[in-house]
């Protein structure tokens, strides 16, 4: 049986593809850093927890010595928005958005390299505003552009683990319900401005996330599932 390690796997797209992991045979590890919402995932599907705060790199030691016996897929969903513009950045938040997304997998790489199997992957979690750049998103694309250089050199580095990110485009996860009745007006705004007519539901990304653990000749790859949202002019 495969092991799989969802870090951000307590909540939104990480515990959905937590659940499909453990519905397709998978030995899942819920990674968060509320390990007792990891916890109760866990024990809902079958797997186990461990603590990953991707923030606290002791946490990625500790983890990575607690599965020393071997990981054959990790994902990684984190992500610390700061979603401003650029007159009102805050050095901390920064920092923490770029950790979230980049700097913490780069050190689940560093800790986890040695118990990775051959035959394993990483995956990443990029984002559409990569490529559609606007007021207030300035954070969020240039992480999630990072993302993408990122699975390049670790797909080099890490070889030959895989290592790929998804980049999703707006997908009713779970992460937009603080909006309230706002919601409804994101969503139908983002279905218009992709080919399909529609926003991303998280089955969507599940879907591809799952293929890629298995896509054995994929590797430093970007896959983007937003409905062609990149080339719509408008
Ligand atoms: N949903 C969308 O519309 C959309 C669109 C484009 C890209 N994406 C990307 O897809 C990924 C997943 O999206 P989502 O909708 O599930 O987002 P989300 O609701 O923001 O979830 C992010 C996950 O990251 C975890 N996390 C944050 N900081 C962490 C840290 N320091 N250590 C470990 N885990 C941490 C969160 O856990 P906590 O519970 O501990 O906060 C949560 O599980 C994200 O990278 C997001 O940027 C999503």
């Amino acid at each position: 049986m495969e092991r799989i390690l969802v870090i951000g796997g307590a909540r939104a797209l990480g515990a959905a593809v937590a659940r499909r992991a453990a519905r397709d045979g998978y030995d899942v590890v819920v990674g968060a850093r509320d390990v007792t919402a990891a916890d109760v995932l866990a024990r809902e599907i079958g797997g186990t927890s461990v603590r990953v705060d991707l923030q606290d790199e002791s946490t990625l030691a500790a983890a990575a010595e607690r599965l020393r016996d071997g990981v054959d897929h990790i994902v990684s969903t984190g992500s610390a928005p700061h979603d401003v513009r650029a007159t009102e950045l805050e050095r901390d938040r920064l920092l923490a958005a770029f950790t979230a997304k980049v700097i913490g997998p780069m050190l689940v790489a560093k800790h986890f390299a040695p118990v990775l199997r051959p035959t394993g992957s990483m995956l990443l979690f990029s984002g559409v505003v990569g490529w559609r750049p606007g007021p207030g998103s300035l954070v969020k694309g240039v992480t999630n552009g990072a993302v993408e250089y990122a699975v390049r050199h670790l797909a080099a580095d890490l070889a030959p683990v895989r290592v790929n990110a998804v980049s999703p485009g707006v997908v009713d996860s779970g992460t937009w319900d603080h909006l309230g009745d706002d919601k409804t007006g994101l969503l139908s705004k983002s279905a218009a401005g992709t080919f399909v007519g529609r926003h991303g539901e998280t089955g969507d990304v599940v879907d591809t996330v799952m293929w890629l653990l298995r896509a054995g000749f994929v590797s430093g790859e970007t896959i983007h599932v937003e409905g062609g949202a990149r080339h719509r002019s408008a």
